[in-house]
């Protein structure tokens, strides 16, 4: 299928994701005939348009997907990754894209969770995070201090953002931030020396500050200081910043990386294994990522990502000998009405290289 059928069949999935009510007007009037009650054709009709749609959806998903000769690799994403559609899509404001429900409200609060021992305000909003937060999460050794620092933090497949090390930056007193596309790698550089036009990151930089009790212009001169490096990578290479050998770090953190950048659980795998050498023994990796995700898009470009699930990826990292200290997963609400990704629920873990 050429690009103008793909295009469409993306077109589709979007019209069938929103259209809810297209079942109703079809159905309703064959089950007058068969209901005693409003109520009981108002509960078929859900039933109707929930399995109906899951299940055009889940179809035109894997025609899309299948339709992918090739996974959208880093080479791809040089030529096509749109660094300020993706920021203004996804990180204008502190939930992130509506479509994807508190998604990033939920990666800033188990980010400050982890670094920052700062002070909390509890509104209701954050009230009721935290309780989905503990629902989601009895198995998960929780703990409330930020208690890691070091000397060096790599931010690995960082894309044109800095929201993964706002709250870590002011415990580590040098930051490399790094990925595969150059277009990303300016972005960053740009905001880095304030140049003009370069990304506004205000918004995120606010929530982080309201959260930890800090002051916004602070914060932003502490990340700015400390960022001493905005690298190249690529995480299938044994060594992702080959021809570089970087000093061993007290903590990685990847944020979104590996799942777009791997096409199968081997390259995955053999990511992580290189992500955890960059760390020294003892040293702290930092993940955040999705589950059972398929694809996403940036403005109408269609990117891939590695359908993962959590026990393939304890299974990993135990494999690696990483100890996982949390695990904290997020399922996602209302996935028939994402147009954005199909993600099945994100995930952030604290997991540790052992000492030697
Ligand atoms: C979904 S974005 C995530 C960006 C950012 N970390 C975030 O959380 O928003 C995926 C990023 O992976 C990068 N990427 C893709 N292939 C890569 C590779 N082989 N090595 C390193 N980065 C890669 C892309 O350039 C892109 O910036």
């Amino acid at each position: 299928m050429d690009k103008g059928g793909l295009g469409l069949l993306a077109t589709l999935y979007q019209y069938i994701s929103v259209s809810r009510d297209y079942v109703a007007q079809v159905w309703k009037p064959h089950l007058r005939f068969r209901c005693s009650s409003e109520d009981s054709i108002t509960l078929l009709l859900q039933y109707l348009q929930q399995s109906f749609i899951l299940s055009y959806i889940h179809a035109i998903r894997v025609v899309i997907m299948s339709e992918f000769t090739t996974f959208t690799e880093g080479e791809f994403y040089e030529g096509h990754f749109d660094s300020r559609a993706y920021v203004k899509s996804f990180y204008s404001c502190s939930s992130g894209h509506a479509d994807e429900k508190n998604y990033l409200t939920f990666v800033l609060r188990c980010l400050s969770r982890v670094f920052s021992a700062g002070k909390r305000s509890l509104s209701i909003e954050s009230l009721s995070l935290t309780v989905l937060f503990f629902l989601n999460n009895f198995d998960t050794d929780v703990c409330f201090k930020g208690e890691h620092k070091g000397k060096r933090l790599i931010d690995v497949g960082s894309g044109p953002s800095i929201h993964s090390v706002l709250s870590a930056c002011e415990h580590y007193d040098e930051i490399v931030l790094s990925d595969f596309a150059n277009n990303n790698r300016r972005e960053i550089e740009k905001w880095l020396k304030n140049q003009e036009g370069s990304l506004d990151w205000k918004p995120i930089l606010q929530y982080v500050c309201e959260l930890e009790g800090k002051s916004l212009s602070d914060l932003e001169a502490t990340l700015k200081q400390r960022v001493k490096k905005v690298l190249k990578c690529d995480v299938r290479l044994e060594n992702p910043f080959y021809p570089h050998t970087l000093e061993p770090a007290d903590c990685v953190i990847t944020s979104l990386c590996l799942e777009a950048a791997c096409k199968d659980i081997q390259t995955y795998c053999r990511a992580l294994h290189g992500l955890t050498e960059l760390l020294r023994p003892g040293g702290l990796l930092v993940m955040i990522g999705v589950l059972g995700e398929s694809f996403y898009k940036v403005d109408e470009q269609l990117f891939s990502c590695l359908r993962l699930s959590r026990d393939g990826i304890e299974e990993a990292l135990r494999g690696l000998g990483l100890s996982i200290q949390e695990f904290n997963i997020l399922p996602a609400e209302d996935r028939e009405n994402n147009s954005v990704s199909d993600f099945e629920a994100i995930f952030h873990l604290v997991a540790r290289k052992p000492s030697e």
